[in-house]
């Protein structure tokens, strides 16, 4: 299958970033298109495209913001005290805290085409007549926070935001808010908790954003990448999208290729394309090795080996071999990787960044690390594996929120595939030369 080229096709362009550089390639076409045609057409257009969300769940984002209550007539004043959920204002969030081991989509799609993201939101906004909208960023990225931030400032001075734009009557104003660099900020809930000005910890869910989010109003939570899909939709219409990819999952998306392959780097394609089809266009697996396991998004999807490279990259063909499309960062480990070394890098991780507010992720995510680390320094037993796999049966699923699933994806997949190699671990501890992966040396 070929490369499909659109959310990436001019990046290489020079200054692509700018408002000028993107005009010349037909930016803010769509938004004109939008607002020429009214919110609920823009909301259909959307769902009749198929789009669903990027950023990992895959839920079709025109029925987001579908979800959202009619709002009262335009001269209606907004009203945050109303019980009426159709009389509060409504928001708008780009979720920008990206921040997945291996995905690496999103930031260099801001730091390449902040406009896309930008008419993408006012789209949005308009669809769900929203007049406050927000980028929550993750804070150490400051060059994209800077990028934005320029980006926005060009669009409010050619009347792409702030009052009236483009003449319609719609008014919209863009926050950009840095984040602090909490993994657990990107759980949706998380993130407008801290937009708030409180700790970041997620909320119960129901209700959801779309019911009360954002100051308890009603709030459409998005990825960066699920609203800068939408200019394109507009201009070139739900059919022209809907020609891409599969039925149920249509359209381009950015697969990030990263770890032992010839070319890493970003692949727009159809989705539903494979492994295979991926590697070939980003030049193999690195010279003189082979591929020993892989992850189709990022490390909160199972692992997977070279048995699903022929496995249609989207949301049915990765939940048909039991893992999960994710955020699409596909991270690629050949024949020196020692799979236990991956995994126990991974909950350090997720133990490192459990916002403890649970008690089965908070404990058992501490406990995972104690016992992996047992593994690689030789003082772990036969029996410490059914402990791993009995502490991950106890926090995936029991958990408050999908960090705790995510946690235990990585494990217990890869004790049901390599389970001789942590076996191997048990006498004398790793038996990998290390010094021969690039991906997890220390
Ligand atoms: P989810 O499936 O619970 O929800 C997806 C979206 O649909 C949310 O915005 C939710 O509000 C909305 N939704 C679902 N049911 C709804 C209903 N009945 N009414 C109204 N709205 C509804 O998934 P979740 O927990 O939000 O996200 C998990 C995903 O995030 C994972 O698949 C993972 O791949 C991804 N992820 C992405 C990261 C990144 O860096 N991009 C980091 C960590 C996880
Ligand atoms: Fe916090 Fe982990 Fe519980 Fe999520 S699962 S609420 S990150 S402790």
């Amino acid at each position: 299958m070929p490369l499909a080229p659109y959310l990436s096709r001019y990046w290489d362009a020079p200054e692509s970033w700018t408002l000028e550089t993107y005009l010349a390639h037909d930016g803010y076409v769509g938004l004109r298109r939008a607002l020429a045609t009214g919110p609920d057409e823009v909301i259909s257009t959307v769902l009749d495209a198929g789009l669903r969300g990027r950023g990992g769940a895959g839920f079709p984002t025109g029925r987001k913001w579908g979800f959202i209550p009619q709002a009262p007539g335009p001269d209606a004043p907004e009203d945050p005290e109303a019980s009426d959920p159709a009389a509060k204002p409504h928001y708008l969030v780009v979720n920008a805290d990206e921040s997945e081991p291996g995905t690496c989509k999103d930031m260099p799609l801001m730091l390449a085409t902040p406009h896309v993201l930008i008419e993408g939101m006012v789209i949005a906004a308009y669809a769900i007549r929203a007049s406050h909208a927000f980028i929550y960023l993750r804070g150490e990225v400051v060059p994209v926070l800077r990028r934005l931030q320029t980006a926005v400032a060009e669009a409010y001075e050619a009347g792409f935001l702030g009052r009236d734009i483009l003449g319609s009557g719609f008014d919209l104003d863009i926050v950009v808010h840095a984040g602090a660099g909490a993994y657990i900020c990107g759980e949706e809930t998380a993130l407008l908790d801290s937009l708030e000005g409180r700790r970041g910890q997620p909320r119960l869910r129901p209700p959801f954003p779309a019911v009360a989010g954002l100051y308890a109003c009603p709030t459409v939570v998005n990825n960066v990448e699920s609203i800068a899909s939408v200019p394109s939709i507009l201009h070139h219409g739900p059919e022209w999208f809907r020609s891409m990819g599969s039925e149920k999952s249509p359209g381009f998306t950015l697969y990030s290729l990263s770890g032992h392959v010839a070319r890493p780097g970003q692949y727009e394609a159809p989705l539903g394309i494979t492994l295979r089809e991926l590697l070939d266009h980003a030049g193999g697996i690195r010279e003189g090795h082979t591929l020993k396991f892989w992850t189709p998004g990022g490390s909160s999807t199972p692992i997977l080996t070279d048995a699903q490279l022929d496995m249609p990259l989207d949301y049915e063909g990765c939940a048909a071999e039991g893992s999960m499309l994710g955020t699409k960062a596909l991270q690629i480990f050949d024949d020196t990787t020692c799979v236990v070394r991956a995994v126990l890098r991974w909950s350090e991780f997720y133990a490192h960044e459990s916002c403890g507010k649970c008690t089965p992720c908070r404990e058992g995510t501490f406990w995972l690390v104690q016992i992996m680390r047992r593994l690689e320094d030789g003082t772990a037993t036969e029996s410490d594996l059914d402990r791993l796999l009995d502490i991950s049966d106890n926090i995936v699923g029991k958990s408050f929120c999908a960090l705790g699933d995510a946690a235990g994806a990585p494990i217990m997949s890869s004790i049901a595939l390599f389970r001789d190699e942590y076996l191997a671990h048990i006498p004398d501890g790793c038996p990998f030369d290390h010094s021969r992966s690039t991906v997890f040396a220390r």
